[in-house]
């Protein structure tokens, strides 16, 4: 989705994707409150903010961060309504800084907006300011030669290459990277996407 046309649809009362946690959200708290305790985590790309009031509820110390200033107030609103805190960023993918070091990064749907040349170095940042045991879960959009591109597909979106995700992480482990392809309906045209999935674990 383009950014005006994103500003509108978060503008509105409704919650475009929901309110509810992602299974990829759920998968991380499981993961990580296994490895950390007193939990920072920041959510690239939060959007309204399901998945990251979903982690405040954990009692975990949440960064939510997005490009939509609109997104960032709903994600603030569903906070107060859950009766949790968080702290909201407007920052670019591309360019962000953490205010802190971090137990956790997470980011679903919104990595694809990182351009390539500017991967390698973002991703080594995220790194950088994670703790020792800290967990990353990203989700990417893949270039996936049975599935077309998708129509609401825009061009300030880039696919990842299959496998280019876990050549970020090769000096973490890599605790599970899974491919994916689903069908959506997101955009009132059925079509499908392709993924991969990685959770990593820094162990260093
Ligand atoms: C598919 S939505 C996912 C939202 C949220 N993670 C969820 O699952 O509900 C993608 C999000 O990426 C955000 N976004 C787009 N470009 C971005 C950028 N360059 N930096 C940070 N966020 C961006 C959008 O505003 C949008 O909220």
């Amino acid at each position: 989705m383009k950014f005006d046309a994103r500003e509108r649809v978060y503008g509105q009362e409704e919650y475009y994707w929901g309110t509810k946690p992602n299974n990829m959200a759920e998968k991380t708290v499981d993961v990580a409150s296994k490895l950390k305790t007193d939990i920072t985590a920041i959510d690239i790309g939060a959007g309204e903010g399901r998945d990251a009031v979903f982690f405040a509820e954990q009692g975990w110390n949440v960064y939510a961060m997005d490009i939509s200033p609109n997104g960032l107030t709903k994600a603030e609103r569903l906070a107060i309504q859950r009766d949790v805190t968080l702290q909201t960023i407007e920052a670019d993918a591309n360019d962000a800084n953490f205010p802190e070091a971090v137990d956790v990064v997470y980011s679903a749907g919104t990595i694809q907006y990182i351009q390539p040349e500017n991967r390698k170095r973002q991703f080594n940042y995220f790194k950088e300011k994670t703790t020792s045991d800290g967990v990353h879960a990203m989700f990417a959009f893949v270039d996936h030669p049975d599935v077309p591109t998708a129509p609401d597909w825009t061009e300030s979106e880039y696919f990842y290459a299959q496998g280019e995700l876990r050549e970020y992480y090769q000096d973490w482990s890599v605790l599970e990277l899974e491919e994916v392809i689903f069908d959506d309906g997101s955009s009132g045209e059925p079509h499908q996407h392709a993924a991969e999935v990685l959770f990593a674990r820094k162990s260093n």
